[in-house]
């Protein structure tokens, strides 16, 4: 019997995820040990490997077959639109992709002007922008802290994430416009569904009956 390899991404959903994985009786707690500068976690019995990576590496290593299955949030799915199979929608992990800045804001979105928008997301924003709202702007690329963007003029807006608010509100910020809602996703390499379509069913499907 092969490995199945899980791909996880780091951050925020990795709790959930871990708590995921133990109620199926899948057990992979070294993974996030703090003190182990390990990176990849077998779990004999069970013929599975685990690995943690940047969220928005997991869709790379499923679309290569690096790993069969990922775990990562749909904003990643969206931005790196690999060659993947969706195949859960863990409903953890939720939030709002969305067009946030100063209040004033509104109105150079409600003309169409030419802005400039910082986010971690660009393929996101561009087709939000160009292909839904038909607004020409100028997209900065951010890799975090993007809330920063309007607080010292490098942009007009942001696209980002919001869960909670906090950090817009911490900021002076709000939410000018809602692009999409996200959640939490299961995604599988498409050769892999193939090959062990059995075993990947019977995971996937283990994940489905201990949600919420
Ligand atoms: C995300 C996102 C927002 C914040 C939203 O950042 O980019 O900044 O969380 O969450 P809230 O609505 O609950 O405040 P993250 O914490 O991932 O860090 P980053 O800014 O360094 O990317």
């Amino acid at each position: 019997m092969r490995y199945l390899t899980f791909a996880l991404g780091k951050g925020r959903l990795a709790g959930q995820t871990m708590e995921l994985l133990a109620k199926c009786g899948i057990e992979c707690k070294e993974v996030t040990d703090k003190n182990t500068r390990k990176l990849l976690f077998t779990n004999e019995e069970l013929g599975l490997r685990f690995f943690l990576a940047k969220g928005p590496d997991v869709p790379t290593y499923v679309e290569y077959g690096a790993a069969d299955i990922g775990i990562v949030g749909e904003d990643t799915i969206l931005e790196e639109n690999r060659r993947v199979y969706e195949v859960l929608d863990l409903g953890f992990g939720k939030c709002r992709m969305c067009v946030c800045g100063p209040k004033e804001a509104k109105d150079l979105l409600d003309h169409h002007e030419r802005i400039r928008v910082a986010s971690k997301y660009p393929n996101i924003a561009k087709d939000y922008f160009y292909n839904q709202k038909h607004q020409t702007v100028d997209i900065i690329k951010l890799n975090g802290s993007v809330e920063l963007g309007p607080i010292v003029n490098l942009s007009d807006v942001i696209v980002d994430i919001v869960e909670t608010g906090s950090t817009l509100r911490e900021n002076g910020l709000e939410v000018l416009e809602e692009i999409c809602p996200l959640s939490a996703r299961v995604i599988v390499n498409q050769v892999s569904m193939q090959m062990e379509t059995d075993r990947i069913k019977a995971l996937v499907n283990k994940m489905k009956e201990n949600l919420g």
